[in-house]
């Protein structure tokens, strides 16, 4: 049996563990081939292609990024996609695809599977932790690891100038990251998706917080909004999902703190810093399992599925079910993290 691998969406910390996992036991255990299909869905639908053996795989386990590129190519966006698809498939004797991918990728997966029957089994990764069946997605902690470093070193030059530091992570529609790295690198403020914050209330924080003369420290997800829809129509824009959001958040959070307070705030942005460079050990041993247990999936013929974690359980979902829902933080979590606010 031959097995097609891609990556698509944005790249991730561990994708290479995973593709070294699938590889190494394909062929050590059931003498399977394998071929790459670079950057994401393009791969397949373009016919561009990499050579993945044992020697391929050699050495990537603690790289980041991905060895196949990625792309958010959506084969469904175009009009001959399934065709172009199915005839690169043919021409590379490819009878199994493995998509390691975010919503968008595993989403196109599940209807390649369900309504195409391309035989496909999905492996979740995002680091922004936001895909529900899975209790955990490979390179969230290697980038709440990240941020929790700067968290860490933005204290003390704060509390050298006495400023306020706004940090501003990833996660566009979930606050995972955020509230991970805001309580492990003990943020005054932190700022999520999911729950409208208001300015003068965070400027409250960070008065009480000058008030015992330590310097605020404020997390803010990139996805955050004030509770002012004035504010936000004033100052968002679509992005390139169409979601409305602030545009810089963390820039404008800072005026607006430095406005209404007096003092000086500085924000710093961590942006793709958050994605890249090498896996954590626990995104490595993650997505090394998630692996083992997609090559394991195809050799059952158990297409339309994802691995997923559950405790400490690889299981199997439906894609379609897996993608349906984004996994956002509870709001009791949340209000956990609030005593250490102000
Ligand atoms: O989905 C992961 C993510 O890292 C988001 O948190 C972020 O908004 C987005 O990707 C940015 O992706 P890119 O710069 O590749 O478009």
């Amino acid at each position: 049996m031959r097995v097609g691998v891609l990556t698509g969406g944005g790249d991730c910390p561990g994708l290479n563990a995973v593709i070294r996992g699938v590889v190494r036991k394909g062929v050590q255990e059931y003498g399977y081939g394998f071929v790459g299909f670079r950057d994401g869905w393009r791969g397949p639908l373009e016919g561009d292609t990499v050579p993945l053996d044992i020697p391929a795989v050699r050495g990537i386990l603690p790289r980041g990024g991905t060895v196949l590129g990625s792309s958010r190519t959506n084969p469904l966006k175009h009009e001959d996609g399934i065709r172009r698809i199915r005839e690169t498939l043919a021409k590379e004797e490819v009878e199994a695809l493995i998509t390691i991918g975010g919503e968008d990728t595993l989403g196109v997966a599940a209807r390649l599977s369900g309504e195409y029957g391309i035989p496909c089994v999905g492996v979740p990764k995002t680091i922004d932790n936001d895909l529900s069946a899975t209790d955990y997605t490979f390179g969230f902690d290697t980038a709440v690891g990240v941020a929790t470093e700067a968290i860490d070193r933005l204290h003390t030059t704060a509390e050298s100038h006495m400023r306020v530091l706004v940090v501003e992570v990833m996660g566009r529609h979930a606050g995972w990251i955020a509230l991970h790295s805001g309580l492990a690198g003990g943020a005054n403020v932190i700022l999520i998706p999911e729950q409208r914050f208001d300015v003068d209330q965070v400027c409250g924080w960070i008065e009480s917080r000058f008030k015992v003369r330590y310097a605020p420290i404020v997390v803010v997800a990139e996805g955050a909004m004030p509770k002012d829809g004035d504010l936000v129509l004033k100052h968002g824009t679509k992005d390139s999902f169409g979601h409305v959001r602030l545009t810089g958040v963390g820039e404008w959070l800072a005026k607006e703190i430095e406005e209404r307070t007096g003092k000086e705030a500085r924000t710093t942005v961590l942006g793709h810093t958050q994605r890249g460079g090498t896996p954590s050990a626990f995104d490595r041993w993650l997505a090394t399992r998630f692996g083992l247990h997609a090559i394991d999936a195809v050799r059952d013929g158990d297409f339309g599925k994802m691995v997923a974690l559950r405790g400490t359980d690889i299981v199997r979902v439906p894609l379609a079910e897996a993608t349906a829902k984004l996994k956002t933080v509870d709001p009791k979590l949340y209000a956990e993290a609030g005593v250490f606010f102000g």
